[in-house]
């Protein structure tokens, strides 16, 4: 099975380029299932129903959100209902929504976890027990588990990794919308990235216009982060190639692609 995973949609520029090159590589057969981080997707700060729809039509299967969540207040009834987005699992156990979802499939049974950071983030809860409590109901979550660790520090990434590994089909970063290039498989099995990177506008600082984000930096003044118009973008993410039967993945490989505005 050819799962994709797709790093934060910032803005317009992330979901013309994710439905170009998705809705393509579905219909050539190229890949099986497809998760993208959507926390970014409207105007570059959370998502609305008719976004989370947008997305759905174009190609994906399951979309993660992370600490931009709340962005939108229009997605917070969306949560509850069985739409495909979850939020992260380690928020407090009384928001809205789900932090992990289980689908059955034709030929696998995959559950997909969003869990965030707290290094240098909110204090939540502990992402590395929640994952236990979440890997306790095992039999509940069939063969395929993937996990998108929103975080800020590597180190908290890779160590989740590690404490998982072996439990997990994979597990990747997304939320500092830089690809690492770390990708591997663990010694126990489990495929690993730091972060997939993001989808959306090339020229710009993590997708947003340059002039803002550098006044901030300059002058510490609070300005608007607007999404970056240009008429380059990227996506970015990872294939992975999972053993329906076993679960574990054979293979994970990154995917980056830059092109003109589809
Ligand atoms: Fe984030
Ligand atoms: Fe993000």
């Amino acid at each position: 099975m050819r799962i994709l995973a797709i790093g934060d949609i910032v803005g317009s520029p992330g979901r013309r380029i994710f439905a170009y090159t998705v809705t393509r590589m579905k219909q050539k057969g190229e890949v099986d299932f497809v998760v993208v981080n959507g926390e970014n997707a409207a105007g570059g700060s959370g998502i609305t129903p008719p976004l989370v729809d947008e997305l759905l039509a174009a190609g994906a299967d399951v979309l993660t959100l992370g600490d931009h969540t709340w962005d939108q207040k229009e997605i917070i009834p969306y949560l509850n209902k069985e739409t495909p987005v979850i939020r992260p699992a380690n928020f407090h156990s009384s928001c809205p929504g789900q932090g992990w979802i289980t689908l059955r499939l034709k030929n696998a049974t995959v559950t997909i976890v969003s869990i965030i950071g707290r290094v240098f983030m909110q204090p939540h809860d502990s992402p590395f027990h929640t994952m236990d409590k979440i890997l306790q109901k095992k039999s509940e979550l069939g063969n395929i588990i993937l996990v998108d660790v929103h975080a800020e520090a590597t180190s908290e990434k890779v160590a989740l990794g590690r404490y998982i590994d072996g439990r997990v089909t994979a597990v990747w970063g997304t939320h500092t919308h830089v690809q690492t290039a770390d990708e591997a498989i663990l010694p126990k099995g489990t495929a690993y990235i730091s972060d997939l990177g993001m989808t959306g506008p090339k020229d710009s600082i993590l997708g947003r216009d340059v002039d803002p984000v550098l006044n901030r930096f300059l002058t510490g003044m609070p300005s608007r982060f607007t999404v970056a118009k240009n008429s380059v973008s990227q996506i970015n993410g990872i294939l992975l190639d999972v053993d329906e039967h076993t679960g574990k993945a054979r293979s994970i490989k990154r995917m980056q692609e830059v092109m003109g505005e589809p």
